[in-house]
């Protein structure tokens, strides 16, 4: 299958291989990760239109970008037409390439304010804020949405028309309901049916779990590009073309790539718990992957976490090839 860049509004994306908003965990050095890993574009963690609005420091912690990234895309989230307006207003000042509306996250105290998935509930009110976030930014704007609130009112189709006729630039569609959470098996037949219904670009997102899945997906639904989540989480190569065999080698490396990220572009005292959160997966499905992550759990320190990294990837950069191929047991 021939991969060709990706154009969303002014905004061309070199490849359509996409890293997923993931809140606690699509932070700047992790996205920088992702890109020199091969994403063609990146997403933030959802932040909330009243942090930013209201000046909030942790929500302009979340701002942090780096020319390295780009492009790279903010998401927002909230419910009030004229709040998303203002925040998208502030977010344009920002060197980023692409805003994008939350209308998709099922977590509890995001959809109670009506927000995330409770708009696919409320289409009007949906394209009221897409209109909002349009007019008040100079940037192409990107909806992410899923296939419907439950099995009995599945809307992808009609509420991605709205979406585009709102002045969006692309829709994502991750293929499950907000009943589904995020388990369940995506159903990529709504994508294709959206893909159907409208001219604006149209991501796939959900159940991707190797670069195959992804080039599986565009070719099953004709979409242009692909949303990858929590496959990437500990897997970040997953978006090289090439699929390098997950060595422990190729592990070490990666972590120890992205403990040097998060050492220089976190602020001192948060990097530990920065890590935390993505450490243990590098290991995930390796042999002595458990021990290696039990130890990780117990560092005090980051340079403590860093000492112990730096000493198991100059072990394994000692060990022949065929030992660090015989330690691989999933492919990506
Ligand atoms: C821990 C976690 C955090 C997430 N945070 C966000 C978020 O901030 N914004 C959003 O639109 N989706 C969020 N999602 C949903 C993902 O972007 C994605 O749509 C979903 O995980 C399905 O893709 P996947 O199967 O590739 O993981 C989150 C999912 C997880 C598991």
């Amino acid at each position: 299958m021939k991969i060709t860049p990706l154009k969303i509004g002014t905004v061309t994306i070199e490849n359509p291989f996409i890293l997923a908003p993931l809140a606690g965990f699509t932070d700047l050095p992790f996205r920088l990760l992702c890109r020199e890993n091969g994403a063609g574009l990146v997403y933030s963690e959802m932040i909330s239109c009243h942090g930013l609005t209201y000046n909030q420091q942790k929500t302009i912690d979340m701002l942090q970008t780096d020319e390295n990234e780009r492009p790279v895309a903010m998401q927002l989230f909230g419910s009030e037409p004229d709040i998303m307006g203002n925040a998208a207003k502030i977010l344009s000042k920002y060197p980023i390439d692409i805003i994008d509306i939350n209308m998709g996250c099922p977590v509890k105290k995001v959809i109670k304010r009506g927000a995330g998935s409770a708009l696919m509930k409320t289409p009007e009110l949906a394209g009221q804020i897409i209109r909002q976030v349009v007019e008040n930014c100079n940037k192409p704007v990107t909806v992410k949405f899923r296939s419907g609130w439950n099995h009995q009112s599945i809307n992808a189709c009609q509420f991605a028309q709205m979406a585009e006729e709102a002045g969006a630039s692309a829709v994502i569609i991750h293929a499950r309901t907000w009943s589904d959470g995020f388990s369940g098996k995506a159903d990529w037949d709504i994508i294709r049916q959206v893909k159907e219904n409208v001219a604006i670009p149209v991501i796939g997102n959900g159940d991707i779990h190797s670069y195959e899945t992804a080039l599986a997906l565009m070719h099953e639904t004709g979409c242009d590009g692909v949303m990858i989540g929590r496959a990437s989480l500990g897997r970040p190569w997953i978006f090289h073309a090439d699929s390098p065999p997950a060595t422990s080698r190729l592990r070490l490396a990666t972590l120890h790539r992205h403990l040097q990220l998060i050492s220089r572009y976190t602020r001192q005292g948060w990097a530990l718990g920065k890590i935390r959160n993505h450490a243990g997966r590098y290991f995930k499905g390796m042999p002595h992957g458990a021990s290696i992550r039990s130890r990780i759990y117990q560092v005090k320190t980051f340079s403590e976490l860093q000492s112990m990294v730096d000493g198991l990837l100059h072990e394994s950069l000692t060990q022949e090839p065929e030992e660090q191929r015989e330690q691989q047991t999933d492919k990506n």
